[in-house]
């Protein structure tokens, strides 16, 4: 594999944590969650963040991580969260990171995935898959744009989607 880092993007619940984990055994090469740094580094979590600082302080902080680790000559493989892309300036931070691997998943996948989960804040509404589809609509442009392989993950093991980014990543 060529010395880049691996970046994985997708709505919450698409996957990107699994199969970070996944190809970081694969290609023996750290797997980094940007929500995890950012909890790490505030010290709390990120439902505490957005309940007690906002959601705007949130975004901040993650494109102020984002630029630092764009900065960095480490390699590694991140899972991003899944409003990450919504800011420009996040898209290109991202592209400079590394390859971007978008996973698009529907939203009735993603909210039969997380029925009952409670660590998503945008989502502790009364109509989370009304909430579900109007994000996705509004983030489907950034999404693409920042993506440099997309892979639409609803039927597809955690396997499958393994060797379709190994292939992409190390021809085979
Ligand atoms: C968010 C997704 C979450 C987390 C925060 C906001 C979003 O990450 O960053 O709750 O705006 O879609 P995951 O995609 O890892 O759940």
């Amino acid at each position: 594999m060529k010395q880049e880092n691996l970046v994985l993007t997708g709505f919450m619940g698409s996957g990107k944590t699994s199969v970070g984990v996944k190809l970081s055994y694969r290609l023996r090469i750290p797997v980094e969650d940007t929500d995890k740094l950012i909890e790490r580094r505030e010290g709390c979590s990120v439902s505490d963040i957005f309940r007690d600082k906002g959601e705007d302080y949130f975004r901040q902080t993650e494109t102020e991580l984002l630029r630092e680790l764009a900065a960095s000559d480490t390699v590694r493989i991140y899972s991003v969260g899944g409003g990450t892309p919504v800011r420009k300036e996040n898209r290109e931070l991202l592209k400079k990171l590394g390859l971007v691997v978008y996973l698009r998943v529907r939203p009735e996948t993603v909210y039969e995935r997380l029925k009952g989960d409670d660590t998503r804040p945008l989502l502790q509404c009364a109509d989370p898959l009304g909430k579900i589809r109007e994000l996705m609509q509004e983030r489907k442009a950034a999404y693409e744009e920042a993506a440099d392989m997309i892979l639409d993950v609803d039927a597809m093991t955690l396997e499958q989607i393994q060797d379709s980014i190994l292939m992409r990543v190390i021809g085979r």
